[in-house]
């Protein structure tokens, strides 16, 4: 049997598609089954239905064989006890700073809300900025805008959603899309089929880039 670990909502519609093409689809579906663990119309597959940020617990534990969580997710967690052998290309985006539209820094030490406070941590230190990061679980664009911060790290796809608030992007911190993570222990006592599993998606994952060229 191998296990998927996989959330709902982005990445789930957009990671369907792919293992469709490559013969696997759910029992159910796990946007509207309240069911955690989906079965799937393969006998040796099943899904794990859990939050985005707990992907690579799972998988370093050994709970899932596999996973599919944003690199953003995975950067933040320090995903070394995981292999990563594939990037689906898919749930695009950027993690960036940024801030009130015209916002100038002071001299004093910048206030910077997110959820990915590792990551913004080391960002600010390998520059050598003094900040202060303050831990949010959602809704970041809100922060500038009532004096809570100076600025954000959040994800930016079309950047409607700093539009609709003010804020504009300012630094690039990494460019995201979402990768297939493999559980190590799993990846040599499931050899075979993770390694059937591996290539099969990366077919249809590099068909699908060579189509869209
Ligand atoms: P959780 O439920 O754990 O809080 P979440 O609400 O962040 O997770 P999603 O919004 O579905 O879950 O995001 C899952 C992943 O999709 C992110 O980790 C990121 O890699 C990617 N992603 C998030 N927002 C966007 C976006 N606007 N455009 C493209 N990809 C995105
Ligand atoms: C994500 C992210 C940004 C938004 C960026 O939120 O946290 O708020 O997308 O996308 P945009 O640049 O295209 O506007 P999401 O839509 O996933 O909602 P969430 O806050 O529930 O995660």
């Amino acid at each position: 049997m191998l296990t998927l670990a996989i959330s709902k909502g982005r990445i789930y519609q957009d990671t369907m598609p792919l293992l469709a093409s490559a013969g696997i689809v759910p029992t159910e579906d796990p946007e509207k089954s309240r069911k955690l663990i989906i079965p799937t119309n393969r006998a040796d597959v099943q899904f794990l239905v859990i939050r985005a940020t707990d992907v690579p617990t799972y998988v370093e534990y050994g709970a899932a064989d596999l996973g599919i969580a944003g690199k953003d997710v995975l950067v933040e967690y320090g995903a070394d006890g995981l292999y990563e052998p594939l990037d689906l290309g898919i749930a695009r985006c950027r993690l960036m700073t940024a801030a009130r539209v015209g916002f100038q820094p002071t001299g004093r030490r910048l206030r910077v809300a997110t959820k990915y406070v590792h990551t913004a941590q080391r960002y600010f230190a390998r520059q050598g900025r003094q900040a202060e990061i303050i831990k949010l679980y959602g809704s970041m664009e809100l922060a500038p805008l009532v004096g809570l911060a100076d600025c954000i790290v959040d994800l930016v796809d079309t950047g409607n959603t700093l539009k609709a608030n003010g804020l504009e992007p300012r630094e690039l911190i990494m460019n995201v899309s979402s990768r297939l993570v493999v559980n190590k222990a799993a990846m040599k006592m499931k050899h075979q089929a993770v390694s059937r599993f591996i290539s099969d998606l990366g077919g249809i994952v590099s068909r699908q880039a060579n189509l869209s060229e």
